[in-house]
């Protein structure tokens, strides 16, 4: 396929469609173009020529003069069911939707193997970072012990506004929304969900193991307030909403939830809409990442990549996934490599003291309660807190120290 011009059919053209238009239209090195547009709403104002859009999907996916789907749309169900579609019509594709990949990766993953067909989606984590295709490539190998990372431009730009330009939580999301960075559901942003999504790609490419997004401990910003943000700045530290999967023995370590972190961080110093991803190995060390990690641009210019990638026929090659699925056998679940039975130090302000039920407190190190502010310095069991993410508290803010 080098050197013919690619056609192709895309789907959305949101906050993302528009950036990757806008990029490949500035692209020279590229021999591509978008052949049709399809989307939804047909009373949008657009602000390219009508020409371009169709609001029925077989107008592109039962082409055959598309050579790529492009898939950009906001609702994982109906995202699913386009790329499934074209995967099994023949058509290569590529994705940012990372709801969707997060939900069906096991059956994304066949879908590719059974149709001969590449499903690449660089733009899913990061934003422009190129994280996926490192760990397919670059750390193609064993040794890889940890990878953790400040995946959700939103909560990180919430959280800078709010602890460098006093900002209220409700305006600094706000302004978040305005930027096209967050989620048409923002919830999926700040209670940590679009995190944990990005979170189960990144443990399927770093360490081959597919879980689901239910079997992951996830906690957001929901519930921050600006007395957490002052009790970080009293200690010199700041908050992020990190995620981290982490190889211990044989086991993995997944979760994602807010952190403390010193200056010493690398985290410390991504602010705002910036994303930042840290590998480790067992000999390499640390490595970092940092890079815009949502809007229209930085995204779209990721999506061009997976786009020019096909080009010359880059596919993922699974090789550590297809390696741990030979050792697991048919039968046994990737689920038995998470363990979650693991205790975390960790920061938990409340209002009522009911509302520490159920969670499991091994060990007290500080506890403070006062008209204004109630807190609990403590270690807990980290399973205990599952019930904070399917109870959708909306008053506990956990973060975890050091
Ligand atoms: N809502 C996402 C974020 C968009 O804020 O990071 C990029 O994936």
């Amino acid at each position: 396929m080098a050197n013919k011009k690619i056609s192709i059919g895309l789907f959305g053209f949101g906050v993302v469609g528009q950036g990757l238009y806008d990029v490949l239209n500035h692209s020279q090195g590229l021999s591509a173009s978008i052949n049709t547009i399809c989307v939804k709403d047909r009373n949008k104002k657009r602000k390219i020529d009508l020409f371009y859009f169709t609001y029925e999907k077989n107008d592109i996916l039962n082409r055959k003069d598309i050579d790529v789907v492009v898939e950009l749309i906001d609702n994982a169900q109906d995202a699913l069911e386009i790329v499934t579609t074209a995967m099994k019509n023949g058509i290569n594709v590529v994705t940012a939707n990372k709801k969707m990949l997060a939900d069906n990766f096991e059956l994304l993953f066949k879908l590719q193997q059974e149709n001969g067909v590449s499903l690449i989606y660089e733009g899913a984590v990061g934003g422009s970072i190129p994280i996926i295709r490192n760990l397919e490539e670059y750390y193609d190998n064993e040794l890889l012990s940890s990878i953790r990372g400040l995946l959700n431009g939103s909560c990180n730009y919430i959280l800078t506004c709010m602890e460098l330009n006093n900002m209220s939580f409700a305006d600094a999301l706000a302004k978040a929304q305005q930027n096209g960075f967050a989620e048409t559901d923002a919830w999926l942003d700040v209670a940590g969900f679009d995190t944990l999504n990005k979170l189960c790609l990144l443990t399927a490419h770093a360490f081959g193991v597919i879980l689901k997004p239910e079997q992951v401990l996830t906690l957001g910003i929901q519930n921050i307030s600006d007395d957490d943000i002052l009790y970080a700045r009293a200690k010199g530290l700041r908050i992020k909403l990190l995620a981290t999967a982490r190889k211990v023995g044989e086991k993995l370590h997944v979760f994602a939830m807010p952190h403390f972190v010193s200056k010493d961080s690398e985290f410390y110093n991504a602010l705002y809409e910036n994303n930042a991803i840290e590998v480790e190995g067992a000999f390499s060390d640390k490595q970092y990442f940092v890079g815009k990690g949502a809007g229209s641009y930085p995204t779209g210019s990721a999506v061009l990549s997976d786009i020019s990638a096909l080009t010359y026929k880059y596919r993922y090659g699974y090789r550590k996934l297809k390696k741990v699925k030979s050792q697991l056998g048919e039968n046994l679940n990737a689920v038995h490599l998470l363990d979650n039975s693991i205790n975390q130090k960790v920061y938990i302000r409340y209002k009522d003291k009911a509302e520490l039920n159920g969670i499991e407190i091994l060990e007290i190190d500080e506890s403070y309660e006062s008209k204004k502010i109630n807190y609990l310095v403590a270690t807990v069991s980290l399973k205990s807190l599952f019930h904070l993410k399917e109870s959708r508290s909306q008053t506990v803010f956990v973060c975890a120290v050091s």
